[in-house]
């Protein structure tokens, strides 16, 4: 799966796309992301994508001419177009439904905005899919881009080791349960001790007990999920 990010912020993404599970990911050609300075499409010899809104009011607006032109270059450099994600407060919610969507497609572009946000024709006219990753602002849709990334290549076949799976994640289709509590060594650490059932080694009871709890915490903490 490709990712093109677009961003004015190139530096932010060097630490995550470092790091081991998606660097392994992208040695093993699983997944590419090729992270692109939109100030590269401006025109202005200052590097200038923002400009004062029309109608007057605080902040900068990202202008239309950079984006719209640095999508559809993007675009035509490479075998499909793919779908273009904008990250902005205003756009549909996150959840593990819309990245189940998300992680189909072949090539995803992802839009982080700053400032004030976009000029309004860069949705008029590239007619994006607008997400959010919940009702908070952030500083940028950075951090929100490496969300979609970060969820969405769990669902890759083959990104998790052989051991893990994404089918049993919290939320994910055909689960509808928060996890189990999980315990390693010490069995005891200052009087907190391991539940007795998951010393026994009898793995129907481990898996009962392991459903309850699960059951319990989500109806604890998340009934609406129940509710579903
Ligand atoms: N940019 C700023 N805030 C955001 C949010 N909550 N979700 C996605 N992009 C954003």
């Amino acid at each position: 799966m490709r990712f093109d990010v677009l961003t004015l912020f190139p530096d932010i993404f060097t630490g995550y796309l470092s790091q081991s599970l998606l660097n392994k990911a992208i040695d093993r050609d699983l997944v590419h992301v090729d992270v692109h300075d939109m100030r590269r499409w401006s025109t202005d010899k200052h590097q200038k994508v923002d400009d004062r809104p029309y109608g007057g009011g605080p902040g900068m607006v990202l202008c239309v001419k950079p984006v719209v032109e640095s999508v559809e270059d993007i675009q035509k450099a490479g075998n499909t177009p793919g779908r273009v994600v904008l990250l902005t407060p205003q756009g549909r919610q996150l959840n593990q439904k819309v990245i189940e969507e998300l992680a189909q497609e072949e090539r995803l572009l992802l839009l982080c905005g700053r400032y004030e946000g976009f000029d309004q024709r860069v949705t008029d006219i590239l007619q994006p899919d607008e997400i959010s990753i919940g009702d908070f602002v952030l500083n940028g849709g950075e951090v929100a881009a490496m969300v979609v990334i970060d969820s969405v290549i769990r669902l890759i076949p083959g990104v998790l080791g052989d051991e893990t799976s994404a089918v049993d994640d919290s939320f994910s289709e055909g689960n509808r349960h928060l996890e189990f509590a999980q315990y390693t060594r010490p069995r005891d650490f200052r009087g907190h001790v391991v539940p007795e059932v998951l010393l026994g080694g009898n793995h129907e009871e481990i898996a009962r007990w392991r459903r309850e709890q699960s059951y319990l915490k989500t109806r604890e903490r998340r009934a609406d999920l129940l509710d579903e």
